[in-house]
């Protein structure tokens, strides 16, 4: 496909249909994601993959976490909404807006958007990406290149995706399920699989002028 229009595909899906994500074409994507570049080529990435029964174990475990109240631990702090600089704050609001404004009323859009979180958007694969702890903020930087060339293959595949802090709100249960040593950081969980036919995948986010991103001297 060409690579713009793959570019303009691959958006944020929050619910997916049960349809499996075929072994080899998993393995063929995260082939792909492999040629991110890296500090040194230092390639600090692991891809733990979640499907099936194990999936659904940490599903169970997140939805039992949630309501016994258990606050969220992720390996990268979270930053209150308020101490995000204004302009950020601005385009995090206008995706709010829009995303609400995509459904008939607000009741509607809030039970979909908490329904597709809490079920972790209902895909039936998740790909957890993982650094060393014993490693420079440059890595986590190198796993979020790898994250974006993985959905970005994905896209090109026919496959859609989302990243997810939602689905990395534990990491003791995902190193338990999932079996990933104790000595790596847990930094984003990437659903996979094919979009649901549901107002919340309609919704495209908007972006900013170029103009208030691009800077010439
Ligand atoms: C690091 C990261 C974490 C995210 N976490 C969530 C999440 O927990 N829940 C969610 O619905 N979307 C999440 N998203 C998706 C963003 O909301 C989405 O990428 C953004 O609104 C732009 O939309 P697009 O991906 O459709 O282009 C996350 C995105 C990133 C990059």
């Amino acid at each position: 496909m060409d690579f713009t229009k793959v570019v303009n595909k691959r958006h944020s899906v929050r619910q997916f249909t049960s349809q499996p994500v075929a072994t080899d074409i998993i393995k063929e994507i995260v082939t792909v994601a492999q040629r991110t570049p890296s500090w040194v080529n230092s390639q600090p990435w692991q891809v733990y993959c979640a499907r099936g029964t194990v999936l659904q174990k940490i599903k169970d475990a997140y939805r039992k976490a949630d309501q016994t109240g258990q606050a969220s631990q992720p390996d990268l702090p979270v930053m209150s909404r308020k101490e995000w600089a204004p302009r950020t704050q601005a385009n995090m609001k206008q995706w709010r807006h829009g995303i609400v404004h995509h459904f008939p009323d607000f009741d509607e859009a809030h039970a979909a958007m908490t329904t597709a979180s809490a079920e972790l958007y209902n895909s039936p694969v998740i790909l957890y990406v993982t650094v060393p702890q014993a490693a420079p903020d440059w890595s986590i930087f190198d796993a979020g290149a790898f994250a974006q060339t993985l959905m970005l293959a994905a896209a090109n595949r026919g496959i859609a995706s989302i990243p997810t802090y939602n689905s990395v709100r534990f990491p003791r249960i995902l190193h338990r399920l999932l079996n990933i040593p104790a000595d790596e950081r847990i930094i984003i969980g990437v659903s996979l699989g094919y979009p649901a036919d549901q107002p919340i995948n309609h919704y495209h986010s908007q972006r900013v002028p170029l103009s208030t991103v691009l800077h010439f001297s």
